[in-house]
């Protein structure tokens, strides 16, 4: 009998096992045994299938559309001409009503020696809930055709399933974590992208041909259904020692939201009601101290939410408040310290952000009760607090943020190294059903996963709930 079948092999297994086991349950969470198989991340080379142009003479390319409203019944619908500004119409329909056309607007921007094509954003509104519609966009030859289904009337328990994923950008592991997120079973009906989209400026010159194939690649799943944008630290393309000194250029031209519905003032920071889920997006990268905009805005704006009409209170934002990697290790501190007491106050469900490339699950902790004299600065269990998830796990060529701050702190339930995409599947006014999926596992597969009890109609401990 070889010495692996002897019992006394198997008994130090088991106290081995035991020893690990009682280690993880001292420091917090889990941090997840996964060992992924160590990659470069590469970006897609710009002759590749997901960039290809759409034939025929200044046909639109780059077709995304997002949330146009406060309440879901409109959409922008957007897109780029290279060659002529050529038509700004959407022409659109559903199987119930005749063809409509709504009428937008074309901008254009120079950035360094870059000068980008016609973009144009069109917002069709008036759109019945729950209803498939049609649209198509460019003239005689070009025309090209999608389609998006509207989400429901904004109510306390319709289902809705969201999509979560977080700084892409445009290598073979964002096209992963795109494909993985298209195939799950679970049918994401609209993604909440919580920043980085491109990583254009990680070229020489911030070189926005790569914002345009960005636009190219997920086009496949934006021209159908929205993305809801939060701006990150990749969107700032501020350089101005090549004369580039206007914060967001590319990407406000690019990429419309519906800030003007909220309130806001300003893109970066607003929020919509889609179904039963009021979703806020924060601006980690936008002045958000006392007497700012923002913060004003926000001051404003949690006494708004009311959920018996919107149940389930999602906040986005970039920057992570609870974050246990050594990477971007507490740059989300100044903001959470402004904002986290109202997070607890108005019992936010949940807060997604990204910045850092992996996936981390927090329990629900706050960490309100210093005032620089007391000493009390230590995240506690917090029944009224958010649970914070980072999933900037998307795949972009900067690579995985590996390096975890050891032992793994008492607020962090879960965390891993791997590209991946998540998914919030609202289930009634009381249960969301939360899954992450790693990139290396089937389609269906839940590496991580547990029910929300959602903190208005349903305020229970929901820590084992998985
Ligand atoms: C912009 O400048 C860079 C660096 O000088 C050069 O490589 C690139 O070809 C230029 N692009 C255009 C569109 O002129
Ligand atoms: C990207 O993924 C799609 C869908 O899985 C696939 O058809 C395509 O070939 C992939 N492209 C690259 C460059 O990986
Ligand atoms: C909250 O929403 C419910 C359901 O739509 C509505 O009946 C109620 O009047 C609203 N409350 C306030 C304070 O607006
Ligand atoms: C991990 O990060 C810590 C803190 O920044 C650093 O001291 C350490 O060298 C890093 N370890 C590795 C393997 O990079
Ligand atoms: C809400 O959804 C959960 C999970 O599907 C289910 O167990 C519960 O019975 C539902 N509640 C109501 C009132 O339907
Ligand atoms: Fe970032």
């Amino acid at each position: 009998m070889g010495l692996l079948g002897s019992p006394f092999f198997v008994a130090i297994a088991v106290v081995l096992g035991l020893l690990l086991n009682v280690a993880i349950l001292c420091n917090g969470g889990k941090t997840s045994t996964f060992v992924r198989k160590v990659e470069k991340t590469v970006d897609i080379p710009l002759d590749s299938d997901v960039f290809a142009v759409p034939s025929g003479y200044n046909a639109p390319q780059q077709v995304h559309i997002t949330q146009g409203d406060l309440e879901g019944k409109a959409v922008i619908v957007s897109w780029v001409t290279e060659d002529e500004p050529g038509s700004s119409k959407v022409r659109y329909w559903s199987e119930k009503s005749k063809k409509k056309v709504a009428e937008g607007k074309v901008v254009t921007y120079k950035y360094f020696n870059y000068t980008s094509g016609f973009i144009h954003h069109c917002i069709v509104g008036n759109l019945e809930y729950n209803t498939k519609y049609y649209y198509e966009v460019g003239i005689g030859h070009t025309i090209r055709k999608f389609w998006f289904v509207t989400p429901p009337e904004v109510g306390p328990d319709v289902p809705y399933t969201f999509g979560l994923i977080g700084d892409l950008g445009q290598s073979f592991d964002s096209n992963k974590t795109l494909t993985h997120y298209e195939k799950n079973p679970r049918k994401g009906q609209t993604v909440l992208f919580v920043g980085d989209l491109s990583y254009a400026d990680n070229y020489p010159n911030h070189d926005n041909v790569r914002w345009d194939t960005w636009g190219r690649f997920v086009e496949r799943s934006v021209a159908y259904q929205p993305w809801i944008w939060t701006a990150g630290n990749h969107e700032i393309d501020f350089a101005p020692e090549i004369g580039e000194a206007t914060p967001f250029k590319p990407y406000s031209h690019r990429y419309h939201v519906p800030y003007k519905a909220s309130g806001s003032t300003e893109p970066f920071w607003y929020s919509i009601k889609r179904a039963s889920a009021y979703i806020i997006v924060l601006a980690s990268y936008s002045a958000y101290g006392k007497y700012t905009p923002q913060y004003q805005w926000l001051e404003e704006e949690l006494p708004k939410v009311n959920r018996t009409e919107t149940p389930w209170l999602i906040v986005l934002m970039h920057s992570p408040w609870y974050n246990s990697y050594n990477y971007h290790y507490m740059e989300g501190e100044t903001m959470r310290v402004m904002y986290e007491p109202w997070f607890v106050q108005y019992k936010v469900d949940a807060v997604f952000a990204g910045h850092v490339h992996a996936y981390e699950r927090s329990e629900r902790v706050s960490n309100i009760a210093y005032n620089v004299v007391n000493g009390i600065c230590t995240p506690v269990k917090d029944q009224s607090a958010p649970v914070y998830i980072t999933i900037g796990d998307g795949g972009n060529l900067e690579g995985l943020a590996t390096n975890m701050t050891e032992p793994q702190p008492a607020y962090s339930a879960y965390r891993e190294a791997s590209f991946g995409h998540a998914i919030f599947d609202v289930k009634n006014r009381t249960h969301a059903h939360y899954s992450w999926h790693r990139n290396q596992d089937g389609y269906a597969v839940e590496a991580d996963s547990k029910w929300f009890f959602n903190r208005y109609w349903h305020p229970v401990d929901d820590s084992g709930a998985d």
